[in-house]
């Protein structure tokens, strides 16, 4: 018998099962995708994260964890099921709740008497409530309990979180989720749903207008001769300001922010409140994307038109291979658009993926991608570009212009080797 169900096995469910079982738990993970199933069932992980295969097959090993696409199966004998399905953005900006209903409704008829029911997922504000509501099962609790992880350091972040959130109108569901974290060191906070569920959205809204901000500063740093980087340290040392997560780039992405985003600024709208601030960050984030297009643009001598593009980096982020609402494939569009043509290279991506426009070239090596391009663009900061040798890449270059985006190069390194070099901020 499991103690614990995940419903929906990705970057989050996924996570939170392995490291569910190491804590010591069983852990029954369910999913509709058969085919994932079976490649998980024996120990094949269908993402890049780090220490997340180490855990699965630990888990499966130590008969920790299991996995199958039966939902009876799944949530019959389980005190504590975990909804963690996707919640994207519909067109309107709203959030898409129809699988957290779907997968609510195809758990509910097998879900033991007093289990308790958890949203994982980050889902709009009064959705504990309403599952409950649709639930119809009295006796079952439904709690909030948003997850944080980062993609990239998930595990890490799972086993060692900064806060644990738990959210429900009854304590008692709450002390039962509780103990499930007990091994994990980490402050925790009980609330009541509604309050849980905005935590979540706060939380991501802090982190977009910080980053919104600090471009927003780069791009003075740009028109006044600052560089960037002393401006941050300098800031930094101030605690109430502090260096975190004030990295400039060319804009924020990813599975999660842009859409939760977009959901409390829907949110706050419905329930009466113009979250213009929050607009603000969007909007300028939105405008990072085109001042990175416009220092290409500029570089090749201000005409897109027939110039090849070389791009490092089509993740949102490094150390995933995950593509959602990127910003690479932002810039990526863009240039397009205007007319480039674009020599791409990710070592995650060997070929072409769902969301990378077909016109792209997907270069096996990052020095492939150079060949004969009038400029390079680091998009995503993987490690691999950092060791890059200079000469190397201007060898193959047609024009040796580099637009270091998130400042991981030295610019004199490759000024001195002939670059005309161009960052963020510096
Ligand atoms: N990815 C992150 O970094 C992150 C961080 C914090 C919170 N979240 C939130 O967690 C939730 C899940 O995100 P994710 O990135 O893990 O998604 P994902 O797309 O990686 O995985 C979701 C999984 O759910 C499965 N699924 C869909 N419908 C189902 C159903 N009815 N029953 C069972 N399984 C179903 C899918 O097949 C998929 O395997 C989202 O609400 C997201 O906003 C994500």
């Amino acid at each position: 018998m499991s103690e614990i169900a995940i419903v929906g096995t990705g970057y989050v469910g996924l996570t939170a099962g392995a490291c569910f079982a190491h804590l010591g738990h069983r852990v029954v993970c369910y999913d509709i995708d058969k085919e994932k199933i079976d490649k998980l069932s024996t120990g094949e992980i269908p993402i890049v994260e780090k220490g997340l295969e180490t855990l699965v097959k630990e888990g499966l090993k130590e008969n920790k964890l299991s996995f199958t696409s039966n939902p009876q199966e799944a949530v019959s004998e389980c005190k504590v099921v975990f909804l963690c399905v996707p919640t994207p953005q519909q067109t309107d900006g709203t959030t898409d709740t129809s699988m957290l209903d779907s997968a609510v409704s195809l758990i509910a008829q097998f879900l033991p008497k007093n289990s308790v029911l958890v949203n994982k997922s980050t889902v709009p504000v009064g959705s504990a409530q309403e599952v409950f509501e649709k639930l119809d099962r009295p006796d079952i609790a439904v709690v909030s309990n948003p997850e944080f992880l980062r993609e990239g350091t998930a595990v890490e972040d799972f086993l060692k979180p900064e806060r644990i959130i738990i959210g429900s109108e009854k304590p008692d569901a709450a002390q039962i989720v509780a103990e499930l974290y007990e091994k994990v060191e980490a402050p925790l906070l009980i609330t009541d749903p509604i309050s849980a569920e905005t935590i979540k959205y706060s939380a991501n809204a802090f982190l977009v207008t910080k980053l919104s901000f600090i471009n927003s500063i780069a791009a003075v740093c740009e028109v006044v001769g600052a560089d960037i980087t002393d401006v941050i340290k300098g800031i930094g040392y101030d605690s109430r300001i502090g260096e975190k997560y004030m990295n400039p780039g060319p804009g924020w992405g990813g599975s999660c922010f842009p859409k939760d985003t977009k959901s409390l600024i829907h949110m706050a709208g419905q329930a009466g409140y113009d979250f213009r601030f929050l607009d603000t960050a969007v909007a300028v984030n939105e405008e990072q994307f085109d001042r990175v297009v416009k220092k290409i643009s500029n570089v090749v001598g201000g005409d897109l038109k027939g110039k090849t593009v070389a791009v490092w980096g089509l993740t949102f982020k490094a150390g995933t291979d995950d593509l959602r609402d990127s910003p690479s494939l932002a810039v990526i569009k863009r240039l397009q658009a205007e007319g480039a043509i674009i020599q791409a290279h990710d070592p995650t991506v060997q070929e072409h993926k769902e969301g990378i426009p077909v016109q792209v070239m997907i270069s096996k090596e990052p020095l492939e991608a150079c060949e004969n391009a009038d400029a390079v663009v680091l998009l995503t900061d993987w490690a691999e570009y950092e060791t890059l040798d200079p000469n190397k890449v201007i060898e193959r270059l047609a024009e040796p212009n580099l637009i270091d985006t998130r400042n991981v190069f030295n610019p004199k390194e490759w000024e001195d080797r002939g670059f005309t070099y161009q960052g963020t901020g510096r």
